[in-house]
C-alpha cells in the first residue's frame, strides 16, 4: 500500500460543502479504493499481528464517505463502501448463500448521535411524541459474525459474514464450539431457524492461548478477535477444536415461521433454544435509558472477560423493524454507539526528556493532541532509549497512538509508510537536562541515569513530592505545585526542611494564594506528621527498588533510625552477618540491598537521616501473628467485598502475617473473590490456584 492516509488527509468534515464536482468525485473514488484495500487486509489476513489501521480510523474513513456521499447524492458510485458489506469470502472454503443478506450496522459517536437515530425513526413510523418506542441495547461483541441454520431441529450450516450476501461455509468448524446447539428443542423441529451472533474468545482463554503457544513455540496472536478469527477459519476442524471459541446469539437471520414478535422475545427464545445470550442486554424506552445503560456497560467494560467496542441499540418491536427496512448495507432498526476510540494516529512532534526521583532519564513523546478513549492526549511515555530504537520512532513520525482506560497513553508504532524524509532520529542525551551533569547509564541497565543526586533540582523536587506524597508522608495541602514553590524560594530543599515550616507561619501566608486559614491548616497537617508508621517513612525516602511492601518487611526488621544507620556502616562488609541477615529477608535479593545499602552510604543521606530521626516519632509495626493460617502466605483479594472495604481486609491479613499482592501470579497462594470478580478470579482459574470465596476467608482467618 501507498503511503497510508487518514480522513484528515482528504478533507475536513467542515469543508465539504465547498467541494467542487470533481474534487467530490476524486476524493470518493480514492476512499472507495483505499476502503476496499483495507477491507482486503482485515478479512484476509485475521491472524495478523497487527490492526493495519485503528478501528477508529477506518471508521473515519467510512464517516467521511458517507458525509462526502450525502452532500453529492449524484456521485454515488456503485461500488462504493456504502453499499458493501465485509469482503468475498476465500477460496479455501465452500460458499453459502445466505438465506437473508447478513447487514452491518450504523454507527453513532455521541449522544446526539442517538437522539438523532430516535428522531429518525419516529418520523419515519410516523409517531406521536406520546408513542412509546422500546429499543434493547446490548454489548457489541468484538468478535466476528456467524449465521447457523437449522431444519427439522438440527444444525445443518454454519457461514460467515463474506461479503454479506455470500459467505463461507465452515459448517465443520462451528460444530466443535460448545455454546453452539447442535439440536433445537422439540417444539422448533418443524420449523428452519436461523440464529446469528458473534464469535468470540475470552480475555483469559485469549491469555492461556497465548501462553500455550509461547511455550509450544508457536505464534503468539495480537488480540482475541485475531485469534478467534483465526480459530474459526481452519481447513481443520481439529484445530478449531482445539481453540476456546465461544458464542453470543443477537438476531434471528431467515425464519420458517414468525416464532417471536420482537427483539426481546428473540433473546429468551434463543436462551431457551440453549444459546448463551449476553447478560447485559436491556430493554429501554428511551434515549436517555439507552445512554444510561452504554455507560453503565462502558463503565464495567474493563472487568468483562470478553472484549466489546461499543452498545447496539436496536428497535424492539419487529412489526417496526419490518417497516423500517435498510438503507444499503446496514438497517435503519439498528445503530452501534461506539466507545470512544482508544487508538489513533497523530505526528511526533518532539521527544522531552524528563528527570525523575532517582535521576532515571525518561523520554516522553510531545505529540499533536488527538482525542483518544475519550480524552485530549498529546504526550505519551517512551520508557527508554532502547525502546526508542527497537520501534524505529523518529521526530516527525506519523504514529499510533493507544489508551487503554486508565493507562498511560503508549505509542503501539510507527507508521512507516508514511514517511516522507522529513523525520529526524532521536538522539539520546548523555548529560541531564536539568542540571548538565553526566547521565550515566550502566552495563546492562536500561536506563541512563542523572550522577547529580541531591544536586540535581529535578531529583530533588521529584523525591519531596514522593516524600509527601499519598503512601507517604500524605501531607495534606502540600501538593506538587507547593513542593515546587517552596523549593524555588529555598524554603524547602530537603524532607528535613518540610519539619521547619511551621516556623515560617507568616511568610507562608503572605504567599499568593495562601493565606491565614491555609498556612494554619498547611501546619497543622505538618505537625499532625510527625509522628509516623516506620514502614511509611522508609518508603518516603524514596531509595531505589524499595516500594511500599519492602519498606514494610524493613520495618519488621530494623525497628528504628539507628538501626537502619548501623545497617549501613556493617552491611558494608559482605561477609558480615548484618549483610547477611539483610538479603535474608524474603523478597530482598542482593540488587535491592545494593542499593539500600549505597544510599545508607552516603554522607549526605545519614546527615538528613539523623536530623529527621530528631524531629520525628517513628512507629515500629506490630509484630504480625506467628502461628495464624495466613502467616508468610501471599494472598489476593479481588471483587466487592460485603464484610469491609478491601483496605480494611489487607490491613488485616498483613496483621495475621500474609503478604497482600495486586496481582495475579503463579507465586499466589490464593485469592479471595468477592461479588463480580473479573478478570484476576479468570487468571487465578487457569493457573489452577485456590480461590476462596469472601465467605470461606472469614471461617478460615477465624478457625
Ligand atoms: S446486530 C442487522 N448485535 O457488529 C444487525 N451485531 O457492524 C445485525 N455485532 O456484523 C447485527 N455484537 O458482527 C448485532 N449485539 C450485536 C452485535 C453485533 C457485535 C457485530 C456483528 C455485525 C457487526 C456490525
Amino acid at each position: 500500500m501507498s503511503k497510508l492516509k487518514t480522513a484528515d488527509d482528504f478533507v475536513l468534515p467542515d469543508k465539504i460543502a465547498e467541494l467542487s464536482d470533481t474534487q467530490a468525485g476524486e476524493i470518493l473514488a480514492e476512499l472507495s479504493e483505499l476502503i476496499a484495500e483495507y477491507d482486503r487486509l482485515y478479512h484476509s489476513t485475521p491472524e495478523a499481528d497487527e490492526a493495519i489501521l485503528p478501528d477508529a480510523e477506518y471508521d473515519r474513513l467510512v464517516q467521511l464517505n458517507m458525509a462526502i456521499e450525502a452532500s453529492f447524492p449524484h456521485l454515488v458510485q456503485a461500488q462504493s463502501p456504502s453499499t458493501r458489506v465485509g469482503f468475498e469470502p476465500s477460496e479455501q472454503f465452500d460458499k453459502i448463500e445466505h438465506a437473508l443478506p447478513m447487514l452491518s450496522l450504523d454507527n453513532a459517536f455521541s449522544a446526539s448521535d442517538v437522539d438523532e437515530f430516535e428522531k429518525k425513526i419516529r418520523r419515519f413510523l410516523a409517531l406521536q411524541d406520546s408513542d412509546e418506542i422500546a429499543f434493547t441495547a446490548e454489548p457489541k461483541i468484538d468478535g466476528l459474525s456467524l449465521s447457523l441454520r437449522y431444519e427439522n431441529g438440527t444444525l445443518v450450516s454454519g457461514a460467515t459474514r463474506g461479503d454479506g450476501t455470500i459467505g463461507e461455509d465452515i459448517t465443520a468448524n462451528v460444530k466443535t464450539i460448545s455454546d453452539i446447539p447442535h439440536h433445537l428443542p422439540d417444539a422448533v423441529k418443524d420449523k428452519i431457524i436461523e440464529i446469528r451472533g458473534e464469535v468470540y474468545m475470552a480475555r483469559s482463554d485469549f491469555d492461556a492461548l497465548n501462553a500455550m503457544q509461547a511455550e509450544i513455540g508457536g505464534k503468539q496472536f495480537a488480540n482475541p478477535r485475531n485469534a478467534a478469527a483465526g480459530s474459526l477459519r481452519q481447513k481443520d476442524p481439529e484445530i478449531t477444536k482445539a481453540r476456546p471459541l465461544r458464542f453470543f446469539a443477537y438476531a434471528p437471520g431467515f425464519m420458517s415461521d414468525e416464532i417471536v414478535t420482537s427483539h426481546s422475545a428473540f433473546l429468551e427464545f434463543a436462551k431457551q433454544c440453549g444459546f448463551s445470550v449476553n447478560a447485559l442486554s436491556q430493554t429501554c424506552q428511551s434515549v436517555d435509558a439507552l445512554i444510561t445503560h452504554y455507560e453503565a456497560i462502558a463503565a464495567t467494560r474493563a472487568t468483562l472477560d470478553y472484549e466489546i467496542d461499543g452498545v447496539v441499540y436496536k428497535v424492539d418491536r419487529y412489526d417496526y423493524q419490518r417497516r423500517l427496512g435498510q438503507v444499503s448495507r446496514a438497517p435503519r432498526w439498528a445503530i452501534a454507539h461506539k466507545f470512544p476510540a482508544e487508538q489513533a494516529v497523530t505526528k511526533l512532534l518532539g521527544i522531552d526528556i524528563q528527570v525523575g526521583r532517582t535521576g532515571a532519564l525518561t523520554p516522553v513523546a510531545r505529540l499533536a493532541p488527538v482525542k483518544v478513549g475519550g480524552v485530549t492526549v498529546s504526550n505519551a511515555t517512551l520508557h527508554n532509549e532502547d525502546e526508542i530504537r527497537r520501534k524505529d520512532i523518529r521526530i516527525g513520525d506519523q504514529i499510533i497512538l493507544q489508551r487503554a482506560g486508565d493507562v498511560i497513553p503508549q505509542i503501539v508504532r510507527v507508521i512507516e509508510d508514511a514517511r516522507d524524509g522529513t523525520q529526524t532520529p532521536f538522539i539520546f542525551p548523555e548529560t541531564c537536562p536539568v542540571c548538565a551533569r553526566p547521565a550515566a547509564r550502566p552495563e546492562g541497565e536500561a536506563v541512563r541515569r542523572c550522577t547529580g543526586g541531591f544536586s540535581c533540582e529535578a531529583q530533588a523536587v521529584e523525591r519531596l513530592k514522593h516524600f509527601v506524597s499519598r503512601n507517604a508522608f500524605d501531607i495534606d495541602g502540600l501538593g506538587d505545585k507547593q513542593i515546587e514553590q517552596f523549593y524555588q524560594r529555598g524554603w524547602v530543599k530537603r524532607p528535613s526542611d518540610i519539619f521547619r515550616l511551621p516556623q515560617m507561619r507568616e511568610d507562608i501566608a503572605a504567599l499568593a494564594g495562601m493565606g491565614d486559614k491555609s498556612a494554619d491548616n498547611l501546619i497543622a497537617a505538618i505537625n499532625q506528621r510527625t509522628q509516623i508508621e516506620l514502614s511509611r517513612f522508609i518508603f518516603a525516602l524514596g531509595i531505589k527498588q524499595i516500594g511500599e511492601a519492602t519498606a514494610k518487611l524493613l520495618a519488621f526488621q530494623y525497628p528504628d533510625i539507628t538501626s537502619l544507620l548501623q545497617l549501613g556502616i556493617e552491611g558494608k562488609d559482605k561477609t558480615a552477618d548484618a549483610y547477611l541477615e539483610l538479603i535474608n529477608i524474603d523478597q530482598i535479593g542482593s540488587l535491592v540491598a545494593s542499593d539500600l545499602l549505597s544510599f545508607l552510604a552516603d554522607d549526605e543521606n545519614i546527615a538528613e537521616l539523623k536530623r529527621l530521626d530528631e524531629m520525628l516519632t517513628l512507629e515500629p509495626p506490630q509484630a504480625p501473628q506467628q502461628n495464624s493460617p495466613l502467616s508468610g502466605k501471599i494472598i489476593v483479594f479481588t471483587g466487592t467485598l460485603q464484610q469491609m472495604s478491601r483496605n480494611e481486609a489487607k490491613a488485616q491479613a498483613e496483621r495475621l502475617g500474609a503478604r497482600v499482592s495486586g496481582s495475579v501470579s503463579s507465586k499466589t497462594d490464593f485469592v479471595v473473590a468477592g461479588a463480580d470478580a473479573g478478570s484476576k478470579a479468570a487468571k487465578a482459574e487457569a493457573l489452577g490456584l485456590r480461590i476462596l470465596s469472601e465467605a470461606e476467608y472469614q471461617e478460615m482467618i477465624t478457625a
